[in-house]
């Protein structure tokens, strides 16, 4: 019995060739209609563990779950036929040991069906990464400003501002580099070390707030989109205001059912047979 062909997504070998090629096109997603919308423009859609803040209203992405990231995975893989798929993984479920980290990504790739994890870390994680790598599971590291250490860091600063911040990012990108990651996402970075680290590692740097030097560019999909108001860090740039969209749309609905406007002839049924 021959296997089935592999589908048509990017993998993860492929995000990694864009190197010196072209930027690299990134996006969170976290449903399905919304991962239907961004396939054919991005090569790489990852399941972002900002659902917590994003989908759920947490302060911060301590609280989500393992089983939230494994919905959200299978959610954003049923819309996907083309970009390759990297589910984070969530605070709690590697930072205890390697094996724990194995246990949690094979189960995240068994249930989703995504092409990689990604996972936030530095010197640190080094050893869990190239772990994983070793058993068959694409990582994406994550270094610079990293969200589930918002309680030990000193809240959402961006780095690199000092000698020693600087060195640090840049043993945490070698380190992650040098364990296998295929690819390493730099958040919250100064401009002059993410081009440093860009142009010395050999995988590809995907940045937000980390400048253009980065091999690509990711944003939280509902940030770029406008759909926060009162979010607009200095790094995200709006390209639509789908929140002022949607709250005219809501209040023209209101409007509508009050002065019973709405449902008109044409949203109505008729019993069959009449006009
Ligand atoms: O969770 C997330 O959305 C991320 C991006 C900010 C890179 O890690």
């Amino acid at each position: 019995m021959s296997a089935p062909p592999r589908q048509k997504r990017l993998t993860p070998s492929d995000i990694a060739a864009l190197k010196n090629q072209r930027p690299i096109v990134s996006l969170t997603a976290y449903t399905t209609p919304m991962a239907r919308l961004m396939d054919a423009h991005c090569d790489l859609l990852l399941v972002g563990d900002s659902l917590g803040m994003v989908l759920y209203g947490l302060d911060t992405t301590v609280g989500v779950t393992l089983e939230m990231m494994i919905a959200h995975g299978q959610a954003v893989l049923r819309g996907v036929t083309r970009a390759c798929v990297i589910v984070d993984m969530p605070f709690g479920s590697y930072q205890e040991s390697r094996e724990q980290a194995f246990r949690n990504a094979a189960r995240i790739m068994k249930e989703t069906g995504c092409d990689g994890v990604k996972l936030e870390g530095g010197t640190e994680m080094a050893d869990t990464v190239a772990f994983l790598v070793e058993r068959g599971i694409p990582v994406l590291g994550h270094v610079g400003l990293m969200p589930q250490q918002v309680n030990t860091s000193g809240g959402y600063r961006s780095k690199g501002h000092d000698d020693a911040e600087a060195d640090k990012v840049r043993r945490d990108a070698s380190a992650i580099a040098q364990a296998g990651a295929f690819a390493l996402v730099i958040e919250g970075t100064v401009e002059p070390l993410a081009r440093e680290i860009s142009q010395r590692l050999a995988c590809p740097t995907i940045g937000i707030g980390a400048s253009p030097a980065c091999d690509g560019q990711i944003l939280v999909s509902d940030d770029m989109l406008g759909l926060f108001n009162d979010f607009k860090p200095r790094f995200v740039k709006h390209y639509a205001e789908l929140a002022n969209v949607i709250s005219k749309a809501i209040e023209t609905y209101a409007s509508e059912v009050k002065a019973r406007q709405f449902p008109g002839p044409e949203h109505t049924f008729k019993p069959r047979g009449r006009s």
